[in-house]
């Protein structure tokens, strides 16, 4: 990375632009499985409510979020994307949006972390308006700036820092609206910022949306995590025994469809109701420690650090399989298991062997969100409601621009309510509606029972 001022001439960086045909074909197969968002974008063509607005997205690069793309600029946006994660972008998707949506993308499935943070800083000299996150690691890293934090930066992203002048370091946060946030993992951070009073901008967080974690975490996650572990391994998960780590929105999701594949599961959980309702819902719950010893398949998904350490890895059965699925691959101790371990040998794509005290562990997809390494990520018909918050929350963010606090916000309840009755309505399910009269007795507390 030279640039050394915020100028906005960074050149897309993606794999190979050979690949767009591909990655136009797979946009449009996901894209007839999002109705909502193609009318918020038929819309968006007619109302161009992003107009002259800047919008960096830090987003796994995938068909669902190339429509989201399109979606946004069909709205008016001069759009940048970059990746959240390394292992989850869609080489023919990023080039399909350079090369037939003039979408600057910096993307490369495998990059290190080096091109991982220079690319989320090339999507910062695109010198948003708007930010789209997932993860929080695009507005982390504008907090550093803004900050002074420089310490606390990732490498290169330091080096560019460092060459801006004080002035030019200002105008990159100074000028912004505010942005959106995808996951639980970057609300979790944004509401750790908003708390310490540090956050410099607002936030609207998606994910707290009904349409969006009840839906996205739960089918989304539960049948495409399923999907990453199927595809890395081909085991069979009738009669295993598959342990999942807590059962929030995402866990719920997975446990529920490792089930109905045939397999005992078996729910880890540090709250109290969580665990009660997993007992409840029928799943075996215990201590970590205690199913590491007979988990044939071990997934993470809680938003935590160290879920799985090397003493429960120590535990594990010879050819134990561990996964994670998410946000962050910190859930697993990788690095803690590669001082004490022999390994790593590659045995299949995203499957490496661990020789640990005699016995073998295979990692998946190096502890990166497996349904999104191994497989395409959730469905786009789940991507829909997500990706349709995070339109209309992009533009409500502009229509309203300077109303809101520094703070974590909700999408409006309206919003939220809006795109279920179109997901509804495209899905061809009515509803009943209250009377006069059911609407009088619900609002009251006198009416007799
Ligand atoms: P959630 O907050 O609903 O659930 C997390 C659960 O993990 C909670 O019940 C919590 O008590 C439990 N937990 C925390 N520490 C634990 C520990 N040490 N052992 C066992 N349980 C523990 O969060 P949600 O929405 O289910 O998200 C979980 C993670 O998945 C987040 O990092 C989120 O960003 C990520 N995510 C991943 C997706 C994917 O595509 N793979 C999609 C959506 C979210």
């Amino acid at each position: 990375m030279t640039a050394k001022t915020a100028t906005t001439d960074i050149p897309s960086d993606v794999k190979d632009l050979n690949l767009a045909d591909e990655g136009r074909r797979r946009t449009e197969w996901a894209e007839q499985f999002m109705p909502v968002l193609r009318q918020i974008r038929a819309r968006f063509e007619k109302e161009r409510p992003l107009k002259g607005k800047k919008l960096s997205a830090c987003l796994h690069v995938t068909t669902e979020t190339a429509n989201l793309g399109i979606t946004l600029k069909a709205g008016g946006a001069d759009v940048a994307l970059c990746a959240s994660n390394p292992l989850s972008t869609q080489d023919d998707v990023a080039a399909h949006l350079v090369r037939d949506h003039g979408i600057k993308t910096f993307a490369i499935k495998g990059e290190d972390k080096n091109t991982y943070y220079e690319h989320i800083l090339a999507a910062l000299v695109h010198q948003p308006d708007v930010t789209m996150d997932d993860g929080a690691d695009l507005v982390g890293a504008l907090h550093m700036i803004a900050l002074d934090r420089l310490d606390d930066l990732e490498i290169p992203v330091r080096r560019w820092v460092e060459g801006l002048s004080a002035k030019a370091r200002k105008e990159v946060v100074s000028h912004l609206i505010g942005s959106t946030e995808e996951t639980t993992t970057g609300v979790i951070r944004l509401r750790a910022m908003a708390e310490e009073g540090v956050l410099q901008f607002p936030v609207i967080a998606v994910n707290d949306s009904q349409t969006k974690h009840l839906f996205d975490n739960r089918y989304g996650t539960g049948q495409s995590t399923v999907d990453g572990i199927l595809r890395a391994t081909n085991i069979l998960l009738a009669g295993s025994t598959v342990v999942v780590g807590g059962y929030g929105w995402c866990g719920r999701g997975v446990a529920m469809r490792a089930r109905g594949a045939g397999a005992d599961v078996i729910v880890t959980e540090v709250d109290a109701v969580r665990a009660l309702e997993a007992r409840m819902d029928g799943y075996r719950v215990m201590p970590m420690a205690a199913a590491a010893r007979i988990g044939d398949l071990l997934v993470t998904l809680t938003g935590n650090t160290s879920v799985i350490n090397v003493e429960h890895m120590r535990l594990m059965k010879d050819g134990a399989i561990i996964a994670n699925s998410g946000h962050f691959n910190v859930e697993l101790d990788l690095e803690p298991l590669a001082k004490v371990a022999k390994g790593p040998r590659r045995v299949r794509e995203f499957v490496e062997e661990w020789m640990l005290d005699g016995k073998r562990l295979f990692v998946l997809a190096e502890g990166r969100l497996i349904n999104l390494a191994a497989a395409e990520g959730h469905p786009a018909s789940v991507m829909d409601m997500s990706f349709a918050n995070q339109a209309l929350a992009a533009e409500h963010l502009v229509k309203q621009a300077g109303t809101f606090g520094k703070a974590v916000h909700r999408v409006p309840a309206e919003i939220d309510r809006r795109v279920a009755e179109l997901k509804l309505a495209s899905m061809g399910v009515e509803i009943d509606t209250l009377t006069p009269a059911q609407q009088k007795y619900l609002a009251s507390w006198d009416a007799g029972t």
